[in-house]
């Protein structure tokens, strides 16, 4: 069987061989996605929601409090509000390290993760959790005696084992008479917040000040959200009608990444039906296609 085959033809001048599926940031007048899922900080909407939670967190570090927590639905920017706070804090008075929890993750696993963001090589023979523990325990109190404050973002946190959490109330509770020498942000799906209300989690619960819930986007603030995106990927006159924009609303509940999704779908959708706007049958066929 001939592997190679023959050479490609030229495509006839005027006839697209493929139609430029997708290509919708040329054809709307595009530099970038505005809906790609990423959490480019310069995509950031400001909603009361999200402003009230990047404060609070804000503030959990500034009142050296050991812990705050930020819960939400899936897809509602909790990870977009971490990166924020990651790029807030500066060194020399902060240091700030950020955990992603994955399903399983061991108590020696999570502590060997926030020493490997510090950058803090292990002795040979330490791997124990107390040893872990200890370790990490002297380098806050050494930052400390330099005027430096560890503040671990953890993200995904409603994946953390009973264990784990035992562990992040431990280093919670790593202190001076004075104070509590660094602040732990925990951000995940709402189901954490459940969790925590449970008695077994009574001390470490207690230690939280700062909390908040993200709500998703009403249908006013999807509208703005949409424009917002569309217009720092560079395109400033409307592309989506109103009705289109409520059908956006209704589909994804509000909730970011499904409004992204549908936005998406709803682009290359128009695109490729050479459609100057976005109307809310677009809208719908590309609900109907998530
Ligand atoms: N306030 C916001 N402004 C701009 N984009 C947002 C906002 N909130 C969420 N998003 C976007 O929605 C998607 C999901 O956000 P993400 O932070 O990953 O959600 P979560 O961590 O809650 O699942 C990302 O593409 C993110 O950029
Ligand atoms: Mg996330």
């Amino acid at each position: 069987m001939d592997l190679i085959g023959p050479a490609p033809s030229v495509p006839t001048p005027g006839i697209v061989p493929f139609a430029p599926a997708g290509n919708f940031v040329t054809q709307f007048g595009l530099k970038e996605n505005p809906f790609a899922d990423s959490v480019h900080p310069a995509f950031f909407f400001r909603t009361d929601s999200h402003a009230n939670a990047f404060r609070n967190m804000t503030l959990a570090v500034d009142f050296r409090s050991s812990l705050g927590m930020v819960t939400g639905p899936s897809g509602t920017g909790k990870t977009l509000v971490s990166q924020l706070l990651l790029q807030h804090f500066e060194e020399p008075k902060h240091r700030v390290v950020l955990v992603l929890v994955t399903p399983g993750l061991s108590k020696t696993g999570l502590l060997r993760e926030i020493l490997s963001e510090l950058n803090l090589a292990l002795p040979a023979g330490i791997a124990r959790v107390q040893d872990l523990v200890k370790l990490l325990s002297n380098h806050i109190i050494e930052m400390h005696q330099q005027g430096q404050r560890l503040v671990i973002i953890v993200d995904e946190c409603h994946l953390l084992s009973s264990d784990c959490l035992h562990i992040i109330r431990t280093i919670s509770n790593i202190e001076t008479p004075q104070e509590k020498l660094s602040t732990c942000l925990l951000f995940g799906e709402s189901r954490l917040a459940d969790r925590l209300a449970h008695s077994s989690y009574a001390s470490l619960s207690n230690r939280i000040y700062m909390r908040c819930e993200l709500s998703p986007l009403t249908p006013a603030e999807v509208a703005q959200y949409v424009r917002f995106r569309l217009m720092t990927a560079g395109r400033l006159e409307e592309l989506f009608t109103e009705s289109a924009l409520n059908a956006l609303h209704e589909y994804s509940g509000g909730i970011c990444r499904s409004v992204n999704k549908i936005a998406m779908l709803s682009l290359i959708e128009a695109a490729d039906r050479r459609s100057p706007l976005i109307d809310e049958t677009l809208v719908r066929d590309a609900a109907k296609r998530m």
